[in-house]
C-alpha cells in the first residue's frame, strides 16, 4: 500500500492524524506504518461503544459428565483417551497471546516465577503437566503455542533458553495472533509510537483464524490431528490432552469438550455452561437471572451449576465451519499507553480508551454440540490473574502445594 492509498484509507474513517509524524519518521519507519495500517482491520472502531451489542438468545441447561460417571466409565474413557492419544489424532494450543495486564509483569505471563525456594516458572508447570500425558502414553503431542506480536520474541526466547523444559523442541510450532486497534472513547485510533497506531492481541477466539493464516491448517490435516485441546496459559493445574477427558469427547461423538468446575456459590463469578437456542453457550455470571440460579435438573440439582475454564478439546472438522464475523466483538475498557500530540509516552494509570476483542466462548456457540466435563476444581482449577488476592499467584500456589508440587 503506497501513501496515498493509506492516506485515503485513513481520512475515509476520519483517522488522518496517524499521519501526525510523517514528516519526522524514517523510510523504514514510514513503510512500516504503511504495512500496518494495510493489514489491519479497522471496522472495529464503528463498534467503540460502551458494552457490547450481544443480544442473547433463549437459555436452557446442559448435561454435564459429572465426576460419579467418569469415575464409572473410567477404564473405557481412559482406553479410548490413549487410542487417540497414540495415533496422534490429538494436539495441544496454549493460549500466550494475552496481555497479562492484570498481574502487572511486563513479560509474557507464562515467564512469571511463581517459585517460593526455587524458580518455577508458569510455562514449566503446563509443559510438565503435558509431558505427564507424554510419558504416560509413550508418545510425543504436538504443541502449538500462540504469542502476539507484543509478546513472541521473548516467549520463543524463554523457551529456548530454558530448552522447552524438557518438551521436543521439533513437537513445538509457535504462531502470532491477529491484532487489533485500540482507540479512545470517542472512536479516535491511539499511537503507541510516532510510527505505530496502538494495537492489540485480539481476543483468544483468534486462535483458528491465527492458525489458518499461518498455513497450520494444512500441518493438522498432513499430520492427522482430529481433536485439538485449546488451554490458558495462567492454571497452573489443568490437566491438558488427558486420556480420559479426550476419550470421553471421542466416544461423545460430539463438536467439543468443555472442562468444568462444579460452581461454589450459586451467585460465583464463571461462565456458566448452558444452552443457548439448542446450542452449546456460555451464560456470563452477571447474565444469570434468579431464576436460571434457582432452577434445578432432574435429580434436583441446580441447573446452571458448572463454571467453564478455558479448556477445551475441539473437533478439528468443524473449525473451518466457525466465522469470525458472526461472533460478537467484546469491547472492553482497558489501560492503553500511547505518545500525546508532541510524542511524549503516557501510561495511564486508569482505562482510558476501548479494545476489542473476539472470545473463545462465543466460538463454543457456534458448534452444535458440546460435552461438558467435570473435573475437580481443588485439582484443576488454579488459574493466576492477579498478584495478589482471587485467583493470584498467591492461592495459585496454596493450590500447587496441596496437590504435592514443590515450589
Ligand atoms: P485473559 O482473559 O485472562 O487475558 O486470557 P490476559 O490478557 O491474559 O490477562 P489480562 O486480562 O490482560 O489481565 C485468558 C487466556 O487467553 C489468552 C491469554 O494468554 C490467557 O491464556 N489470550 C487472551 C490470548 O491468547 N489472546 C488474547 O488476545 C487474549
Amino acid at each position: 500500500m503506497n501513501f496515498e492509498e493509506a492516506k485515503k484509507k485513513m481520512s475515509d474513517i476520519g483517522q488522518e492524524h496517524v499521519f501526525r509524524f510523517w514528516g519526522e519518521l524514517s523510510e523504514t519507519q514510514r513503510s512500516a506504518l504503511l504495512k500496518q495500517i494495510e493489514h489491519t482491520d479497522f471496522s472495529v472502531l464503528s463498534k467503540a461503544s460502551e458494552g457490547s451489542a450481544n443480544a442473547r438468545g433463549v437459555f436452557a441447561p446442559l448435561a454435564v459428565m459429572q465426576r460419579s460417571e467418569i469415575t464409572a466409565r473410567e477404564q473405557e474413557l481412559y482406553n479410548a483417551g490413549v487410542k487417540a492419544i497414540k495415533a496422534g489424532k490429538t494436539a495441544a494450543l496454549l493460549l500466550a497471546g494475552g496481555m497479562g495486564t492484570r498481574l502487572g509483569s511486563d513479560n509474557p505471563k507464562g515467564m512469571y516465577n511463581i517459585g517460593i525456594t526455587k524458580p518455577v516458572y508458569i510455562f514449566e508447570r503446563i509443559i510438565s503437566n503435558l509431558l505427564d500425558v507424554v510419558n504416560e502414553t509413550g508418545t510425543w503431542i504436538r504443541l502449538f503455542v500462540m504469542t502476539s506480536e507484543k509478546n513472541h520474541d521473548a516467549t520463543v526466547k524463554f523457551l529456548k533458553e530454558h530448552d522447552y523444559f524438557g518438551y521436543k523442541e521439533d513437537k513445538i510450532v509457535f504462531f502470532r495472533q491477529n491484532m487489533a486497534p485500540a482507540c479512545d472513547y470517542s472512536g479516535k485510533l491511539y499511537m503507541e509510537a510516532k510510527d505505530r497506531i496502538s494495537a492489540s492481541p485480539n481476543g483468544n477466539a483468534g486462535w483458528y483464524s491465527s492458525m489458518v493464516r499461518a498455513g497450520l491448517d494444512k500441518m493438522l490435516a498432513d499430520e492427522g490431528i482430529e481433536w485439538i485441546d485449546i488451554f490458558a496459559v495462567d492454571n497452573v493445574l489443568q490437566r491438558i490432552c488427558d486420556p480420559c477427558f479426550v476419550g470421553a469427547t471421542v466416544l461423545a461423538d460430539v463438536s467439543v469438550g468443555a472442562k468444568v468446575v462444579r460452581k461454589a456459590a450459586p451467585d460465583e463469578k464463571v461462565g456458566v455452561m448452558c444452552l443457548e437456542d439448542g446450542r452449546p453457550s456460555i451464560v456470563e455470571y452477571y447474565e444469570l437471572s434468579e431464576e436460571m440460579m434457582n432452577a434445578k435438573d432432574k435429580n434436583g440439582d441446580p441447573a446452571y451449576n458448572y463454571g467453564v475454564i478455558l479448556n477445551y478439546l475441539f473437533r478439528v472438522s468443524e473449525l473451518s465451519g466457525v466465522a469470525d464475523d458472526k461472533m460478537p466483538l467484546h469491547v472492553v475498557k482497558k489501560k492503553i499507553p500511547y505518545i500525546d500530540e508532541n510524542g511524549n509516552e503516557v501510561k495511564p494509570a486508569e482505562p482510558n480508551g476501548y479494545k476489542f476483542e473476539q472470545l473463545v466462548l462465543d466460538m463454543i456457540h457456534q458448534l452444535s454440540s458440546c460435552l461438558p466435563y467435570e473435573v475437580i476444581r481443588e485439582k484443576e482449577f488454579a488459574p493466576i490473574k492477579n498478584a495478589t488476592g482471587i485467583d493470584s499467584v498467591e492461592s495459585a500456589r496454596e493450590l500447587l502445594k496441596k496437590n504435592g508440587v514443590d515450589l
